[in-house]
């Protein structure tokens, strides 16, 4: 029985991604989940689902998600503990958005009962990252992430997975995107000190192409032997 579990261990993938706003978590998140068979959790799309639902979560949230702030760690944590104790989080899971602070790291290890593999850390330099939220579009229908060439050439422009109607996200307004960028910066160094110090943080550069991206962190997530 010992060794089933041993055998089983090896297979599931426990991964979080990690970056500033516009970084391309969600982008590499979707190519991740696919490549891997493991659910992807986002935060972020959870708590705008709840908005576009109009759920109390989402009433509850929508002000402080439209102005860049955090949801309060009370919320998020408990949404997540309750996703990831579901049926589909058995076989792992790929962390987008989550943890963001210390203390959600701390909540996650406290709650989770077993190790989290690897978290990777997406860097984009921020000029870069202002300019690629300015022209980010999302599907309304399928949540599908697209980049536009300027921001008038959005008017009428349709989703390429499912025809449905691209709309800008409340929070990538440019003065938002200036006050989410700095909640992360203020935030995020006690967390990366903590997941450096158990080994398991890596970096990758994400002003690449989002192939080169996924394939750096394909290979950080099943090296090859001789890398
Ligand atoms: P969330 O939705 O998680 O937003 P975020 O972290 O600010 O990140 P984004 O979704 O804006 O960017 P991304 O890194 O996913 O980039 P993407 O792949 O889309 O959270 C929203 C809000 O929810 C928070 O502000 C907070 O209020 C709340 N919240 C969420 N989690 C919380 C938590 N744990 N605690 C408290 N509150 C929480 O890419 C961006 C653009 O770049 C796209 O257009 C894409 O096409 C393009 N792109 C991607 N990769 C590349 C590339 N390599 N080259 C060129 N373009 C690229
Ligand atoms: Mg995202």
């Amino acid at each position: 029985m010992k060794n089933i579990y041993i055998i089983m261990e090896a297979f599931i993938l426990r991964i979080i991604l990690i970056g500033a706003p516009g970084a391309g978590k969600g982008t590499q998140a979707k190519l991740i989940s696919k490549h891997f068979k493991i659910p992807h959790l986002s935060t972020g799309d959870m708590f705008r689902e709840n908005i576009a639902n109009k759920t109390s979560l989402g009433l509850q949230v929508q002000t402080l998600i439209n102005q860049g702030l955090l949801v309060p760690d009370d919320v998020t944590i408990s949404l997540v503990r309750n996703n990831i104790n579901s049926e589909k989080c058995w076989s792992g899971f790929l962390l987008d958005g989550f943890p963001r602070n210390l203390y959600q790291a701390t909540e996650l290890d406290s709650f989770l009962n077993c190790k989290i593999d690897k978290v990777i850390l997406i860097d984009v330099p921020k000029e870069i990252i202002i300019n690629r939220l300015k022209l980010r579009r999302v599907c309304a229908n399928c949540g599908c992430i697209h980049q536009v060439i300027s921001n008038n050439s959005t008017i009428n422009q349709s989703c390429s997975e499912c025809g449905g109607t691209l709309i800008q996200r409340e929070d990538d307004k440019e003065s938002v995107v200036l006050d989410r960028i700095s909640v992360y910066n203020n935030l995020i160094k006690p967390m990366l000190d903590y997941y450096s110090a158990q080994g398991i943080l890596h970096e990758v550069n994400g002003n690449e192409s989002i192939e080169n991206v996924f394939n750096n962190i394909c290979s950080i997530i099943r090296p090859t032997p001789q890398s």
